[in-house]
């Protein structure tokens, strides 16, 4: 696949500043970091009626099959959002700088206020999420975390490559992560997780954290009066994967496949953390095995429990981030 060109909505200039900060920032005490150097400003009126098309294609497509392949959780997390088919969400309130186009051709005219995703997560959970400018270095990706901050990618992928994405865009973090930061439990879960991986100075524990990312965030089932669900915004997200996913079989006994291998059917494991950081994942065809949560408060739980052990109840506690 060749390099994927996306309408671009960010100023080169303040990108450029951003990016600088965010690549800066590893070499720093996790308590200097400032995640908000990192951001970048969301143009919106830079969206085209074809971006706006896009998303509302990919929206109405996973709406249509939410509540028999996502968790409650996340449903009732995407309702706090206020999300639209026909237009891109909004992170920040804004005034906007010129006329928009949406989806189905209604125009919004420059200087028309709009708000943001931010606004209404706030009062839920206290998490907001920002525009980076590209890919940030894994430490300043877990600082944006431990301060209850999503950094997100604002371009939208364009219709050439709907279905499959090899990397983040604005449909994979906004509607694929951040109904869950409404959620209080998983919340608190995702910024333990941030402070505990900003101040993991072992290899061995950040490449573990990595695969917990992963098993949960990313690609996470969970049971939910009886039923297999998903939350990870890799499945959230994806209209063949998710489907893919609900197909999974128990793990037997003794009778487990070999890991690492694409497979007909998929794996499901009962969640057990230490397992979960055990387990190498790959990123170029459907997972082969996924971990099933009992609860959110599960995941949470054994989350705090691994942070107190891999950087220190006193450590954890004083980080002010
Ligand atoms: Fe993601």
């Amino acid at each position: 696949m060749g390099t994927i060109q996306y309408n671009n909505i960010i100023e080169g200039e303040e990108a450029r500043v951003a990016q600088a900060a965010a690549d800066l920032a590893p070499s720093l005490l996790a308590d200097e970091i400032d995640a908000r150097k990192f951001y970048v400003t969301q143009h919106y009126h830079k969206y085209t009626q074809e971006d706006h098309r896009v998303w509302r294609d990919l929206f109405t497509r996973r709406m249509g099959v939410l509540e028999e392949q996502v968790s409650r959780t996340f449903i009732d997390g995407l309702a706090v959002l206020r999300l639209s088919a026909d237009r891109l969400p909004l992170l920040c309130d804004t005034t906007l700088l010129g006329d928009c186009i949406m989806a189905d051709g209604t125009v919004l005219r420059e200087g028309t206020r709009l708000e943001g995703i931010n606004r209404y997560l706030g009062e839920f959970s206290d998490w907001s999420s920002f525009g980076v400018p590209g890919y940030l270095p894994a430490k300043s990706f877990f600082a944006c975390l431990a301060q209850r901050q999503f950094p997100t990618t604002v371009l939208i992928r364009p219709r050439s490559v709907m279905d499959y994405l090899p990397e983040p865009d604005i449909f994979h973090d906004v509607f694929g992560h951040v109904p869950l930061h409404a959620s209080r439990v998983f919340a608190d879960f995702l910024q333990t997780y941030g402070r505990a991986a900003l101040l993991c100075e072992d290899d061995h524990h950040i490449k573990r954290l990595s695969r917990l990312f992963w098993f949960t965030v990313e690609f996470g089932l969970i049971r939910e009066e009886g039923r297999v669900k998903v939350y990870g915004s890799g499945l959230v997200s994806s209209h063949s994967e998710s489907a893919y996913s609900l197909r999974g079989q128990w793990a037997s006994e003794g009778k487990e496949a070999e890991e690492k291998t694409a497979r007909e059917v998929a794996e499901w494991r009962p969640f057990d953390l230490d397992r979960v950081c055990e387990t190498d994942f790959e990123i170029d065809h459907f997972q082969p095995i996924y971990y099933v949560l009992e609860s959110f408060e599960q995941l949470r739980d054994a989350m705090s429990k691994y942070a107190e052990q891999v950087v220190g109840s006193s450590r954890l506690k004083a980080i002010t981030v």
